[in-house]
């Protein structure tokens, strides 16, 4: 397979020069909204699930550059998309942090939680960009491998998501071991936040020092939160990070994921010091057409739901967050992650729609 730039209306040194995500996030136009699929690699991909089986932990995977760089590059060469996204998981913090975690199969992540601010005496920062190294590693072969008109995505979990991991032990429904740390002793919650904060800073430094063009923070659970926790766990560590990566990378790109917001979005964006904002797919298409796009340039929000069903109904879905969004700053995106029983041939469906666009 060819890394060929196809659009003959554009000369390639063009496109080369700018990249389609990159230059959509500093408010240039382009040919047509850039597009890349949140889990775009992993489950869904039958070559993943091969390359997968090769190591029984995925924690071993992650930290296995050979491994990552492969899963980060299957989706962009069956679907080329303007982006691709560092293969890691958010919880390589906790882990690196010394907190023990395993991921099950149909379970999740299993983590030995952390209830209170005596737990986190068992967290240490020591050593922990060594043993996250495989991470820059997998991000500095990625720079290099990747086709000249794709960016480079780093990531990371922002700080109240990866926290609620670590205090419950694992996904939860209701976050309840977390909040009531955080609303009964929010002095001592803040010291998880914090150290959250600092060592999230120092990991995407990194990865960007490694080549990562544009960062997103996950909060897939920002949406758990009254309005006044949101902006203290939520928004305000958001703002920390993003204002100190600015500090060290003058014109860095960064992405909020700030899932389940729905209303609080506009004082997130007002206040997280973010580029753009991703948008799950409750979010309201002319709401933010008209509230948040002149702030921000937005990404989204096709339910991954749509993405398995396929055929006209999606082919709808996307025509429609096209006309509503794609005359602003945008870039087109799930409101979350590829499901894993999603067919290929769907995803290939919506990566062709959007490509005619231009
Ligand atoms: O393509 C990509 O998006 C890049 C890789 C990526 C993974 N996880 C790989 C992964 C990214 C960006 C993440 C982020 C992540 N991880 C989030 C935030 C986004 C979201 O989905 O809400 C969260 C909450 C996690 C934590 C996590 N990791 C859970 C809850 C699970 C188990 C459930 C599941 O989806 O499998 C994981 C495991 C995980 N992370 C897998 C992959 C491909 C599956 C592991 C496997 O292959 O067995």
């Amino acid at each position: 397979m060819s890394w060929a730039i196809t659009n003959p209306a554009m000369p390639s040194s063009d496109i080369i020069n700018r990249k389609r995500l990159l230059a959509t996030l500093a408010g240039e136009t382009v040919d047509r909204p850039p597009f890349w699929l949140m889990r775009q690699a992993g489950r869904h991909l039958p070559e993943y699930r091969t390359l997968r089986d090769k190591t029984r932990n995925f924690l071993e995977f992650c930290y296995t550059p050979d491994l990552a760089v492969e899963a980060t590059l299957q989706p962009v060469r069956r679907y080329h998309p303007d982006a691709a996204i560092l293969f890691a998981d958010i919880l390589l913090i906790p882990d690196a942090l010394g907190q023990p975690l395993d991921y099950l199969a149909g379970e999740g992540p299993v983590l030995e939680p952390i209830r209170n601010a005596d737990g986190l005496t068992r967290l240490s920062r020591q050593g922990i960009h060594e043993h996250l190294s495989p991470v820059y590693e997998t991000v500095t072969r990625l720079a290099a491998e990747l086709p000249d008109d794709v960016a480079l995505i780093g990531f990371a979990g922002a700080p109240w998501t990866v926290a609620t991991y670590m205090v419950e032990g694992g996904g939860s429904r209701d976050h309840a071991h977390t909040k009531r740390w955080a609303f009964g002793d929010p002095a001592g919650f803040d010291r998880l936040i914090d150290l959250l904060v600092e060592v999230t800073i120092e990991y995407l430094d990194r990865q960007v020092l490694a080549g990562a063009e544009v960062v997103q923070l996950f909060d897939t659970w920002a949406g758990a939160l009254p309005e006044a926790a949101f902006r203290r766990w939520c928004i305000d560590p958001v703002r920390r990070i993003a204002g100190a990566l600015k500090n060290r990378h003058p014109g860095l790109p960064i992405i909020g994921f700030p899932r389940g917001a729905g209303q609080s979005l506009t004082t997130f964006v007002r206040h997280a010091g973010v580029d753009a904002v991703s948008l799950d797919s409750t979010i309201p298409l002319a709401w933010a057409a008209d509230v948040l796009q002149p702030l921000v340039a937005v990404q989204g929000n096709l339910d991954p739901q749509m993405l398995a069903v396929g055929g006209s109904a999606m082919a709808a879905a996307i025509d429609d967050i096209l006309a509503q969004l794609g005359g602003g700053r945008f870039v087109f995106n799930l409101g979350h992650g590829i499901v894993p029983d999603t067919p290929p041939e769907h995803v290939a469906a919506l990566a062709a729609r959007i490509k005619q666009k231009a």
